[in-house]
């Protein structure tokens, strides 16, 4: 018989599917859920953007483009990374896929030898253990305290790096946690980094520019520029720019590592849509004044929901610094029971009876590697947010 790859017997199916699925077949039974569950901006593409991708469509660019990315595009990420980051790359050092999601897996292809270890601070994005599975490493990961507000210890990240380390991320601002480095944070980290010369590091700065209280965003490759010859810088459009759908991420890093990852670029997905990299080129060139506008509207729903999460019966949760979610820890509730008499075991049951009896989707922390917690994304309307408080202030409440 045909047999599928060993590779899937090591991988799990993203838990945020699973709670979206569920949330699916309760809307169509005409339930009204509020998603908390999603990782994406309700705000739209900007109109510029738009017209843009309109203009390439009617213009013909519909033919393959370089594999790295067009040079137009390419030329607005490296003015994008020195006027933003203070960052130096040339062109020929950029690198643009089709999100950064396929980007973080074609990088992590081009740095691993089989076995390498990716040390994984968590909690973590849901992606990255999967990502490192199928480009054959292993993830070591680190847990961060809450009470250290989720952020990795240099104490911590020393005592994880070994001979056999490839690649450390540092993802902040964080998903699920929000919690992002502050410069003097950041250099803490990037001094351990500096000891051990055989690491790559992999920044995913996808939330660079959600960050609230006059946060200043830093990336390691900035705060130490010793660290430029072995970091990947990577961003990407989704998430500042309100272009999940887009599908354009990007990349910059040293010569040898940007010619790896599009070797393999050249062999598998090719460039990405020459229509998004227009559109993307609009973007990073285009007005920027509308995303410190949008970041102040998260703010004001971060402070809201923030503040009802820790009038919750049961939960507890601190003011991160920036992306679009909150951790809150649920410890409390675990072992108590619903009124039909249901067990709340861990944070996957909390999340299902929240569905089901509340109409809320949020998604368990176990999908980000760090239990009892959920993921709650407040990138939707006040008025959805109201509705998700007081049905989970009730669900919590209501717990014996
Ligand atoms: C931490 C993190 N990195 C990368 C991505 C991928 O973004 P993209 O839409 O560019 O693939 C996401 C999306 O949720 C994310 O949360």
């Amino acid at each position: 018989m045909a047999q599928l790859s060993s590779l899937l017997d090591n991988f799990q199916p993203s838990a945020i599917s699973e709670i979206f699925t569920l949330a699916e077949r309760l809307n169509a039974q005409g339930r009204d859920i509020v998603d908390l569950s999603i990782g994406e901006p309700d705000f739209l593409t900007p109109d510029h953007v738009k017209q843009a991708g309109i203009g390439a469509i009617t213009n013909d660019h519909a033919k393959y483009t370089c594999v790295a990315g067009t040079v137009e595009l390419r030329r607005a990420i490296v003015r994008k990374f020195m006027r933003e980051n203070g960052l130096n790359y040339e062109a020929c050092q950029i690198v643009v896929d089709s999100g950064a999601k396929p980007l973080l897996f074609h990088a992590l292809q081009a740095m691993l030898e089989p076995g390498g270890e990716v040390i994984i601070p968590t909690p973590c994005w849901a992606s990255y253990p999967g990502m490192v599975t199928l480009a054959g490493g292993s993830s070591v990961f680190v847990p961060c305290k809450q009470d250290d507000g989720f952020k990795l210890q240099p104490a911590a990240l020393e005592a994880a790096i070994s001979g056999k380390t490839s690649v450390v991320i540092l993802n902040s601002p964080s998903n699920p946690t929000g919690a992002a480095y502050s410069a003097d944070e950041m250099k803490a980290l990037t001094d351990v980094l500096l000891r051990h010369p055989h690491v790559w590091v992999l920044a995913d700065d996808i939330y660079e520019h959600i960050v609230y209280d006059d946060f200043k965003f830093v990336t390691p490759a900035q705060v130490e520029p010793k660290l430029y010859e072995r970091t990947l810088t990577l961003n990407g459009v989704s998430k500042a720019y309100s272009m999940t759908g887009w599908r354009i991420g990007f990349a910059g890093g040293p010569q040898n590592l940007i010619d790896g990852i599009i070797k393999i670029l050249s062999q598998n997905s090719g460039n990405p849509s020459s229509i998004s990299q227009i559109a993307a080129t609009a973007a990073l060139d285009g007005p920027q004044d509308f995303l410190a506008e949008r970041a102040a509207i998260l703010k004001k729903r971060r402070d809201y929901i923030l503040s009802r999460i820790n009038q919750m019966r049961g939960l507890s949760c601190h003011a991160p610094e920036g992306a679009f979610y909150l951790f809150p820890n649920c410890q409390n509730l675990i072992g108590l029971h619903t009124t039909k008499g249901f067990k709340i075991k861990n944070s996957a049951d909390l999340a299902r009876y929240f569905l089901e009896d509340y109409n809320v989707a949020v998604v368990p922390g176990a999908a980000f590697e760090f239990d009892p917690n959920i993921r709650i994304s407040y990138a939707t309307s006040m008025e959805n947010l109201i509705k998700a408080c007081d049905g989970m202030t009730k669900a919590c409440a209501a717990l014996r």
